[in-house]
């Protein structure tokens, strides 16, 4: 049936592969009008989705990946990354699908001499799937190990049941002094990002206008610590293909949300947020306009947005209330015509882990009190910071019993040790004045070295590559204000702002 077709997409590589491989009599081929889409096929065969493959071939540096995963799955790209052991990965350039490998866009076959295959357990067990050649006008039926066979796939298992992110989360960094976060930033919401990256459609802004605020004239070291900002976010985990990573000034609709909002908010109600006073005074400012009003500017970052859940730490819970009222006093004032809201009114997120204290056990991780343990520290750093700790001031000897509670080096041991039976037996010996305070730290220092070996290589990973680290931050903006966009004509719209020059 198929031998008389014009052949092509590497139609005729996969027929010799089955033949090679003596499968012929276990392969059904279908041949169907030319077909451009994936769904296009399964409505031209009137195949359900259940009963049908797709394969993606995807890209790392110079090295393909062919993916054949069921229809009714989409793909955990970050665990994909990590059976492959690879820090990007991206979809092909259809000249590149096409030239390079000679594939058809939108009929991607299930086997290529060049191409490692990995295919999804979910698919195992099937006796009939439906699966592309690289034809366009051709298909092929057979069992799933039979597909197994064909396409020298391993199997992984990586495949999530299709699942829209539905729910909108937006969370900030404000790149204050070098802009390097610490163990602090890690518990209070880095960890939670990385999380709910797979569940929420997660956007993380790196407000660099919030910098400004009372530093109008440090633009250089703004534009520094804005960029160790996002490349602490990606040394962390968050992943540019499931995540959104923007740049505030990048999106000068923002301004124009600010700008409006400023004119709703009494200035009563900004000089008694207390988000704003208590800053105010543990920093010793003399705050500029800028500054008390940076819950207005937030505002516009999440109203713009459409934001859903704003993950903030609990000292930033009144500048939420403040978003939540600009939003509610907007949309009581103005409707658009279709009775729509305008904004929608957001809730706020407290992170699970409290503060972190800092290594001196003084309050809480504080750049300015050099109390810190930086994401980006290297080894020998770590080693000083921690041997050098604060631990239970009344313990003199390591004979003396000492005291475990609200000790620095114990709560760091609760936080990152994940093995609870050596955190226990220290506890106790520490107690019983049976350890000293040399072998707690040293242990603490492999943990916490442990934990950061990661995180560096991602970051290395990132720093050796300037220009794609850029166009992440790019993609992402440009995304990002096309959501903010679309707000803003809504807002205009329902002001009716350019009223006096628009014609209707
Ligand atoms: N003000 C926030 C902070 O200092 C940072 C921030 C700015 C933010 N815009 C945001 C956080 C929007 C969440 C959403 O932590």
């Amino acid at each position: 049936m198929y031998t008389n077709f014009n052949s092509n997409g590497n139609f005729d590589g996969l027929v010799r592969r089955i033949q090679g491989l003596g499968l012929m009599r276990q392969v059904q081929f279908i041949k169907h009008a030319p077909i451009e889409t994936v769904e296009e096929g399964l409505h031209a065969s009137q195949i359900h989705t259940a009963d049908s493959v797709s394969s993606i071939i995807l890209k790392s540096g110079d090295k393909y990946f062919g993916v054949i995963r069921s229809n009714e799955f989409i793909i955990d790209m970050m665990k994909l990354k990590q059976i492959l052991g690879v820090t990007r990965l991206g979809l092909l350039s259809p000249d590149e699908l096409c030239n390079r490998l000679g594939f058809r866009v939108g009929a991607v076959g299930i086997y290529h001499p060049a191409i490692r295959f990995y295919m999804d357990e979910s698919l195992l067990d099937k006796k009939s799937l439906y699966a592309g050649t690289g034809d366009k006008c051709y298909d092929i039926v057979a069992s799933s190990d039979v597909i197994q066979k064909i396409s020298g796939a391993k199997l992984f298992n990586c495949a999530i049941k299709m699942k829209r992110k539905s729910k909108r989360i937006l969370t900030g960094d404000t790149p204050s002094k070098d802009g390097r976060l610490h163990l602090g930033h890690y518990l209070g919401s880095l960890k939670d990002r990385v999380e709910l990256q797979k569940t929420y459609d997660t956007y993380i802004l790196i407000a660099n206008l919030h910098a400004y605020a009372n530093y109008y004239d440090k633009s250089e070291q703004i534009n520094e610590a804005a960029y160790n900002v996002f490349l602490d976010n990606l040394a962390v985990g968050i992943d540019p293909d499931e995540a959104t990573i923007y740049l505030e000034s990048g999106i000068p609709e923002t301004f124009e949300l600010y700008t409006f909002f400023l004119t709703m908010v009494k200035h009563n109600r900004v000089m008694r947020n207390p988000s704003v006073k208590e800053e105010t005074s543990y920093k010793k400012l003399d705050p500029s306009m800028g500054f008390v009003c940076y819950p207005i500017l937030q505002s516009a970052d999440i109203l713009g947005f459409d934001a859903d859940l704003v993950p903030v730490g609990e000292d930033q819970m009144p500048v939420i209330e403040q978003v939540r009222e600009i939003a509610r006093d907007f949309n009581s004032a103005y409707q658009l015509s279709s009775g729509e809201k305008v904004f929608n009114v957001p809730k706020g997120k407290i992170g699970k882990v409290a503060r972190l204290v800092g290594t001196d056990g003084d309050g809480k991780m504080s750049k300015s009190k050099g109390n810190c343990i930086y994401l980006s520290d290297d080894e020998q750093t770590v080693k000083q910071q921690v041997m050098s700790m604060y631990t239970d001031p009344n313990r003199i000897r390591a004979t003396d019993p000492g005291k475990v509670e609200g000790n620095p080096v114990f709560i760091y041991h609760d936080a990152f040790n994940s093995n609870k039976d050596e955190v226990a037996d220290l506890k106790e010996r520490y107690k019983a004045g049976k350890v000293g305070d040399v072998e707690v730290k040293e242990k603490l220092f492999v943990v916490i070295n442990n934990f950061l070996k990661p995180i560096r290589e991602r970051r290395k990973y990132y720093e050796d590559r300037p220009k794609e680290t850029i166009e992440i931050l790019i993609e992402g903006t440009n995304r990002a204000r096309k959501v903010v966009q679309e707000v803003t004509a809504r807002f205009k719209e329902a002001v009716n702002l350019d009223g006096v020059i628009s014609k209707s």
